[in-house]
């Protein structure tokens, strides 16, 4: 259940929507706030892994051997966006344990406004993997354009883009820096406010995941 145009994805599935919006409300808590984006990352997952590498393996049934598809985890990366993309990872790690991981931390420079690449860890062979970047909100689309930058310059090349929330700035700072990269969303909101918060949206993600202000 998707609404979609070649670069981007919403997930329109009643279960994705309906968590989502108990995730948007401003009393849920911190504790299921988490386990609601472990469990959201799990549906987007199964949207942005549609073609996942696979491979076969001699399996014995009860009845008799035969060559089952299995998936081959070595085929893909799963990247990080810190810190607020560790809460998509982590429920996509328990479906797909055999992704290798990787984490790119940037932060925005004050004065230039720009995103500041504060540290980076990345499986290697990048350029034969499926790269996910997972990061909860796509605001400004800065950060994000940023990391694909990165991921590009350490040689991948089929990456797409898995996120929480997008808004309509993000999305179109992406398509401009990066039209090669497909993102899978749960909901494309209505616009940026002054701050670069997403609207309506649900607040800071990475504040309302781990209780920090
Ligand atoms: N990052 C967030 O956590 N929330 C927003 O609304 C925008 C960027």
């Amino acid at each position: 259940m998707t609404d979609q145009t070649q670069h981007l994805t919403v997930v329109t599935h009643p279960l994705v929507q309906h968590k989502l919006t108990i995730m948007r409300e401003k009393s849920t808590s911190t504790a299921v706030f988490r386990q609601l984006l472990r469990e959201i990352s799990q549906l987007l997952a199964y949207e942005v892994t549609h073609k996942l590498a696979m491979t076969t393996k001699r399996i014995e049934t009860p009845i008799q051997e035969m060559d089952a598809p299995a998936l081959d985890g070595r085929k893909l990366a799963l990247v990080s966006i810190l810190r607020a993309g560790n809460g998509l990872l982590d429920g996509m790690l328990e479906l797909i344990p055999s992704a290798r991981v990787g984490f790119i931390g940037l932060y925005r420079d004050e004065e230039t406004l720009k995103p500041v690449q504060y540290y980076c860890k990345l499986p290697t062979e990048l350029g034969e993997r499926l790269v996910i970047a997972v990061d909860p909100m796509l605001a400004t689309g800065n950060s994000s354009a940023a990391a694909i930058d990165l991921l590009k310059e350490q040689g991948a090349k089929d990456i797409r883009f898995l996120c929480l929330l997008a808004a309509p700035e993000g999305v179109a700072r992406m398509k401009e820096a990066h039209p090669d990269v497909p993102i899978v969303t749960a909901a494309l909101d209505d616009r940026l406010d002054e701050q670069g918060y997403i609207v309506p949206g649900l607040g800071d993600a990475g504040d309302r995941m781990f209780g920090t202000k």
